[in-house]
């Protein structure tokens, strides 16, 4: 007999898990400074053109395909497709990304370790921006410290892998998300009431229309990938475990909308605290990790709450990285038949080989280059950008195009009982928009 899959118990753990894939270190580390290097209002503006137009339907498409295979994603592919077609190779990117991805993530993840105890013994506290700005840089240049923070954080993420899914995702996610928001809350309120806040809220919400250049139509949309983690398949992979009754047009905007709260959020604690020092809203990846500890510092009860803010971030970042281990681990054990734990280790293992090198770019290999980038930045950058949306295409595609007509429609209606307004918008989105519009981003900046 077949063995049956383990589905979600609820469907609230259903966008519970799936807000805790979606919630991480995008909104609050990437998407910050993602939109200070592209020109801060200009960015969001495009980056919610984004989310609306391909971002909601092709979680639906990822939905779709998940729920109506319940397999992992080659196997969707295989199941799901035409005899003879041979789309279930791009599944192959979608897990060399998820496992790229979780290299770099783990170095970031690690960075919230280091801060979280930093914070806790008292080390960020009554300093000058200069000094973040140095503790930032000796930290990360280290090479020691990041790496063996990296190498933990991949080994409990491993733990959490090796239990299964209901216990230990469900769980998780649906106690840390509400918890980080309020602490985000506490700091947007704090940011904002600094002195000469007024002009980082415009730098975020006023959009100058000149600075609207290729590079933040393909920042703005790598950015809507990674946030939402689309085109890794991740969608699809736990889609796989939604019951029948799971509405997945629903679910894509709660998740969409609740996504963008968080970065918009993340953004107003950044940008009034950025402009109110006087920095550069341009500093990149180490952005966020030298402008918060200084806000910290400037609240009362500054500690406590960097402390919690620091171990929250880092439990949220669990919930993402378990959420795209799970894509090669249903992967090596459906397809390769390992068992849980061997593929958890492989997963672990494979992360671990280039997080620690990702890691090692800020100091020890910072001069090797791959295409003039870091390796940090080369997984990053690659990543986001070309990978997940490249395979963004095709999954719309396959979803509006490719998979039986009926399936689709008894997919996203669940077999006609719930009306969907939205409907055909929806469709038109998965065939049309989606697609021609990652393209279109492409060759704009090919151009
Ligand atoms: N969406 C996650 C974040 O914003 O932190 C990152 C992510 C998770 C990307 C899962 C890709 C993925 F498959």
């Amino acid at each position: 007999m077949k063995k049956q899959r383990a589905l979600f118990a609820t469907k609230i753990g259903v966008i519970a898990a799936s807000v805790g894939s979606a919630i991480g270190l995008g909104n609050i580390w990437r998407f910050p400074f993602e939109a200070g290097i592209h020109g801060g209002g200009a960015f969001l503006l495009v980056y919610i053109i984004v989310v609306v137009l391909i971002g909601i339907p092709l979680i639906c498409s990822e939905f779709v395909i998940g729920r109506a295979s319940r397999t992992n994603v080659l196997g969707a592919f295989r199941k799901l497709q035409k005899n003879g077609q041979r789309w279930h190779w791009i599944s192959f990117v979608g897990i060399l990304s998820s496992l790229m991805i979780l290299s770099f993530y783990s170095v970031v993840a690690g960075w919230t370790l280091e801060y979280t105890f930093a914070s806790l013994l008292g080390n960020l506290q009554g300093g000058t921006v200069e000094d973040y700005q140095e503790y930032f840089t000796t930290f990360t240049t280290g090479n020691l410290r990041p790496v063996m923070w990296t190498v933990i954080f991949l080994l409990m993420n491993y733990l959490i892998l090796r239990r299964g899914l209901k216990d230990g995702i469900e769980k998780l996610s649906n106690i840390m998300t509400p918890m980080l928001f309020v602490i985000l809350i506490v700091f947007a309120v704090s940011s904002l009431m600094m002195p000469g806040a007024k002009a980082g809220i415009e730098f975020l919400f006023n959009p100058d229309f000149s600075k609207i250049t290729p590079s933040v139509f393909l920042g703005a949309m790598g950015q809507a990938f990674f946030s939402l983690s689309l085109g890794v398949s991740t969608l699809i992979t736990y889609a796989s475990y939604f019951q029948k009754d799971v509405p997945l047009v629903r679910t894509a905007s709660i998740i969409a909308g609740l996504d963008t709260i968080f970065a918009v959020i993340a953004g107003l604690i950044i940008f009034p605290a950025l402009f109110s020092f006087n920095m550069e809203p341009t500093a990149g990846p180490k952005l966020v990790f030298e402008v918060l500890p200084y806000i910290f510092s400037q609240t009362s009860g500054g500690q406590f709450w960097a402390t919690a803010f620091f171990f929250l971030l880092f439990l949220v970042s669990i919930t993402s990285t378990i959420s795209m281990s799970e894509i090669s681990i249903a992967f090596f054990t459906e397809e390769w038949k390992m068992s849980r734990e061997k593929a958890s280790l492989l997963n672990t293992g494979i992360a671990m080989v280039f997080g620690v090198l990702c890691a090692l770019s800020f100091g020890l290999i910072s001069d090797f280059k791959i295409l003039g980038q870091t390796i940090f930045d080369f997984f990053n950058n690659t990543t986001a950008n070309y990978m997940m949306p490249f395979c963004g295409i095709f999954f719309s595609i396959f979803a509006g195009w490719l998979m039986d007509k009926k399936l689709l429609r008894d997919q996203l209606t669940n077999e006609g009982s719930l009306k969907i307004y939205t409907y055909r918008a929806i469709v038109f989105c998965m065939r049309y928009v989606a697609p021609i519009g990652i393209l279109g981003v492409f060759f704009y900046q090919l151009a």
